[in-house]
Order: C-alpha cells, then sequence, then structure tokens
C-alpha cells in the first residue's frame, strides 16, 4: 500500500508555484513527435511468477515494510523505468528526472491517482462528497481551482503564520513539559502528531481542540482515534474488494464506516461553526473567503476539508521529526542553522513569514531531510491516454509509480547521496527540479506544501532556537514504510535547552 495517498498512496491558474516541476522552469510543451515505441511487455523487471508476480522477491528483501528500498535497488538494477507485478497488481516505476519532466509535459488536464474505491464507497453510502484525494476528471478541477489560489499562492499562505505560531506557543510549553530529567519525550511521534493536528484544524476551523494542554480534549481525542481507525481499515478493502466487505457488513467495513461518521460529523460542525461566525464578514477569514468566493456546495467543502486534514497531520509530524533527527546527527549543520535563526529574529520575537525569507540556510535543510528521509516516498498516476516514455507505449490504465524516495537516494542525481548536505541546494542549477518531488507533480501535487512548509519552518525555527536537538545514540534509524516512511523505532533524540 502507498499513500500515493494510495495508501492512500503544471499551465494555467491551477499549476503551482516556484521550486517545483510544475512551475516556470519548464518551458511550455511541445507537440509530440508521432512515433511509435516498444511495448509494455519490452519493460524490464524483476522475476515476474505466475500469479504472485514479484511478491516472492519483494517479501524475500524486507516485506512490504522495505519495499521503497527494495524498489530504489530495482531502479539501480533495472535502469530509469521498469515494470513490477504485485499479485495481480501490475505497475510501471519512474525514477529519473527526464522521464518525470517526459511525463509532467505530456501530463493531461485532470491526472488521475490510482483510485482509493473504499473511500469512495463509504461516502456514496452515505452521500457524502469526494474531496481532492479522490475526485476525478472537471470536478476535480473545479474543487481544486476553489482552494488553488489560497493555498498554492506564498503570499495567502503568509497570513497565516500567526495562526500557525500560537499553536507552536503551546507546543513549545508542552515539549518543556514533556522532557524527562535527559531531555526525552515518550512517544514522540504522537505528541507530535497532537502539535500537526491542532496546527491544522486552527487553520481549516479556526478552533482549537486541547491536544496540547495537559487534559486533553474528548473531542479532539476521539477524532485522531477515528483518523487512525479509517487509515487502519481501508487497506484491507483496498485488497478485497470493498462491495462484498459492505454487502457482508464485515468488522472491518463497520469499523471503517463509524470511523468516517464520526470524522465528518465533527468536521461538519466544526465548519458550520466558523462559516455562521464569519458569515458577515466572509473576506475576513481563511476558510468563509475561499467557501463564500467559489461555487462549492456545502456538501463539497465538508469533503474536500475533512480530506486536507486527513492528508496533512501525520505527513507534516513525520517530516518535523525527521528533520529533528537529520539535524541531531550533523552537529554542523545544526549549529549553522542556529546561527541563521539568531541572525535573522530576534530572541524575544516570533519567527514569522518574513523573517523566513532571511532563512535559505533553514530552508535547506527541510530540503535536504526530506530528500534523504520523505514522508511520502512515492505518488502515482493511472494514465488516461496512451502515452510514450523512453521509447516505451504505455497504454491508458496503466498504473505509474513516481519514485521520490528512490530518485533522493540516487547517486547519479545526488552525488553522495548518503550524506546530510543541506549546502548543495544552495548551490545554483546544481539540482535538477524533476529530482526533487516530495509533494508530488504537476497540476495534481500536493496542495498543501506551502501551508506544510510554512509549519515546518517556523516549527523549527522556534524549537532549534529554544532548544539543541542531540542524538541519543549513533545506532542506525531505518526508515520503514507504513503508508508514509516512519522510524523504525522511537527517535533517538533529545532536547536540551540552551
Ligand atoms: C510534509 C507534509 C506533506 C507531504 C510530504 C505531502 C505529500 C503529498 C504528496 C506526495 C501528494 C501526491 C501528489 C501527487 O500525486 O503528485 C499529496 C497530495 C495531496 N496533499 Fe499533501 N503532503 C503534505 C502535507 C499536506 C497538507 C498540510 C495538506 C492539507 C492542506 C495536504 C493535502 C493534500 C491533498 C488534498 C492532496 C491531493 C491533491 C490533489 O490531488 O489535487 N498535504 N501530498
Amino acid at each position: 500500500m502507498t499513500w500515493s495517498h494510495s495508501h492512500f498512496c503544471p499551465g494555467a491558474p491551477d499549476r503551482p508555484h516556484q521550486g517545483q516541476p510544475g512551475a516556470e522552469e519548464v518551458a511550455p510543451s511541445e507537440p509530440a513527435p508521432l512515433c511509435r515505441g516498444h511495448p509494455l511487455s519490452a519493460l524490464p523487471g524483476p522475476t515476474n511468477w505466475p500469479l504472485l508476480g514479484s511478491l516472492p522477491d519483494v517479501l524475500w528483501k524486507g516485506g512490504l515494510k522495505k519495499q521503497h528500498e527494495t524498489l530504489a535497488d530495482y531502479h539501480r538494477k533495472y535502469g530509469k523505468i521498469f515494470r513490477m507485478k504485485l499479485g495481480a497488481f501490475d505497475s510501471v516505476h519512474i525514477g529519473a528526472p527526464c522521464l518525470l519532466e517526459a511525463l509532467y509535459r505530456k501530463e493531461s488536464a485532470y491526472p488521475q491517482r490510482l483510485e482509493i474505491k473504499p473511500w469512495k464507497v463509504y461516502r456514496d453510502y452515505r452521500d457524502e462528497g469526494y474531496g481532492l484525494l479522490i475526485l476525478e476528471g472537471k470536478d476535480w478541477q473545479r474543487v481544486r481551482s476553489a482552494f488553488q489560489k489560497k493555498l498554492m499562492k506564498p503570499t495567502e499562505i503568509a497570513k497565516l503564520d500567526t495562526t500557525v505560531n500560537e499553536v507552536l506557543v503551546d507546543f513549545m510549553h508542552r515539549i518543556d513539559d514533556l522532557c524527562n530529567h535527559n531531555g526525552k519525550i515518550e512517544d514522540i511521534y504522537s505528541e507530535f502528531n497532537k502539535w500537526s493536528f491542532e496546527s491544522i484544524c486552527l487553520v481549516l476551523y479556526g478552533k482549537r481542540f486541547g491536544l496540547l494542554q495537559q487534559d486533553v480534549g474528548e473531542e479532539g481525542l476521539n477524532f485522531i482515534k477515528s483518523v487512525k481507525t479509517m487509515m487502519a481499515t481501508f487497506g484491507m478493502m483496498m485488497v478485497t474488494p470493498v462491495e462484498l466487505h459492505k454487502s457482508l457488513n464485515t468488522k472491518v467495513w463497520q469499523a471503517h464506516t463509524n470511523a468516517w461518521d464520526n470524522i465528518f460529523k465533527t468536521a461538519k460542525c466544526s465548519i458550520d461553526s466558523r462559516l455562521e461566525k464569519y458569515s458577515a464578514n466572509p473576506s475576513e477569514d481563511f476558510l468563509c473567503d475561499i467557501y463564500f468566493g467559489s461555487q462549492l456546495s456545502k456538501k463539497e467543502l465538508y469533503a474536500a476539508i475533512t480530506e486536507f486534514q486527513i492528508a496533512g497531520v501525520e505527513t507534516t509530524a513525520n517530516s518535523l521529526l525527521w528533520a529533528l533527527y537529520n539535524i541531531s546527527r550533523n552537529l554542523h549543520v545544526q549549529q549553522k542553522l542556529f546561527q541563521e535563526i539568531q541572525s535573522a529574529v530576534s530572541a524575544n520575537e516570533s519567527p514569522d513569514a518574513k523573517d523566513l525569507k532571511k532563512m535559505p540556510y533553514l530552508k535547506a535543510c527541510l530540503k535536504e531531510s526530506m530528500r534523504i528521509t520523505p514522508s511520502v516516498p512515492f505518488t502515482t498516476r493511472t494514465l488516461d491516454k496512451e502515452t510514450v516514455l523512453k521509447d516505451y507505449v504505455l497504454p491508458e490504465g496503466t498504473v505509474l509509480m513516481l519514485n521520490s524516495h528512490a530518485l533522493g537516494s540516487n547517486e547519479e542525481y545526488f552525488s553522495d547521496w548518503t550524506t546530510f548536505k543541506p549546502e548543495r541546494w544552495l548551490q545554483k542549477n546544481i539540482i535538477n527540479p524533476f529530482a526533487h518531488i516530495p509533494f508530488g507533480i504537476g497540476r495534481r501535487m500536493c496542495i498543501g506544501r506551502r501551508l506544510a512548509e510554512l509549519q515546518l519552518h517556523l516549527a523549527l525555527c522556534w524549537l532549534v532556537r529554544r532548544y539543541q536537538i542531540i542524538a541519543t545514540d549513533s545506532k542506525p534509524v531505518e526508515t520503514l514504510h507504513s503508508g508514509i516512511l516512519i522510524p523504525s523505532r522511537e527517535l533517538p533524540i533529545a532536547f536540551r535547552r540552551r
């Protein structure tokens, strides 16, 4: 299962902004030359056993939890593009900037990811809408356009700095409280998820759920629990027919449905009260401005916002944890980062979006962390037309895996790739923009990217300014694939007050 939000697993106004494939670096598309190439069956790839495909090899190399490393190895062995079957699941893997650029140039108006059927079946069952993670075609484009301007425009996102800082102030107190005498935090993963949850909820609903307080709010905890249950139950229905689960009313279906019911109940109630509060002056409010300035129905708004939340919590928390881990093991980097923060923000002031402009090294640290330890290792595309890539004719319906993790761990694109070196991002024109796609690519790239970056940059400022991040051991920490790439053990980091 991949996030491809499959765990879930660029042009006109909908195209993303700077620094990402999909942006200015790329010239407008040229008409593709009319030529035929090799068929899909000619693609190289690992041994394809009857019925099982390459499953035995993937399991032997460490199983699905290590699939990202196996796939990176396959790219080293079979090259920039290969084909693999896992049981009945057939996919073509892309791990080279030139091919991603070619794909990007041929991208259709409404690119598709792999379908998340269980979510669609639930929404149809309860007559709820679809959000961006599962919408397709013109409906996807309409909903995306409604949010694009606010969420992808740097000047709009910059206005959220005070909101993001409000949660960070509480998070700093919380860290102080949680650190034991060695500066260690028990269950740090869930604590960082609470920060991320609280932060995105304040942006989306204008409401605090109290997760960073000592007496944690019941509503927030139930919400988080429901998200966990929903995520834990849909994987099974991706690999076995969801319609069957529904008609047999299996335990998995029941748990999944109950979880979504809770999620929608809380989200709808929070959205309604926000719309009501600002209905007289919608332009003053982030969400109301989007809603009243668009043609979205309430049903579409509920679904879109709910999915932002599903997509934005764990990904952001996990990225922050990896960044702290990486700088804990590279003290010279951390020192340089601390100095940059000190010179950009005075000690008793909150860092804001303006200050971030003076911090190229901070941004480079996050990029480097997302290269070496990306939260989302790959995303997917389902081709809606026959497409030629590197002389291979890929038929309509082919599932492509766009492998961000394999790109980041390829010596050809990142020299000395195992070394954490933020400096590499500060050299001009060295890195091909299509070699770094932690937020995906093209029209369908992550719409929360700028919000996530604002949260992560500000969080790093607050944390590094107040604490030295210490590595508590030097044993390796592996990445495990569990929808996103998580650490194989509790992160060996501690916080020491400066
Ligand atoms: C560090 C944090 C994050 C990472 C690494 C991340 C990564 C990704 C990736 C790889 C994709 C797939 C893009 C593609 O297929 O090309 C994606 C899509 C998406 N993300 Fe994020 N994401 C993050 C945070 C967020 C946040 C905070 C939000 C909420 C505002 C969000 C909402 C979405 C949505 C709605 C999509 C689907 C977009 C569409 O299909 O139009 N993400 N994300």
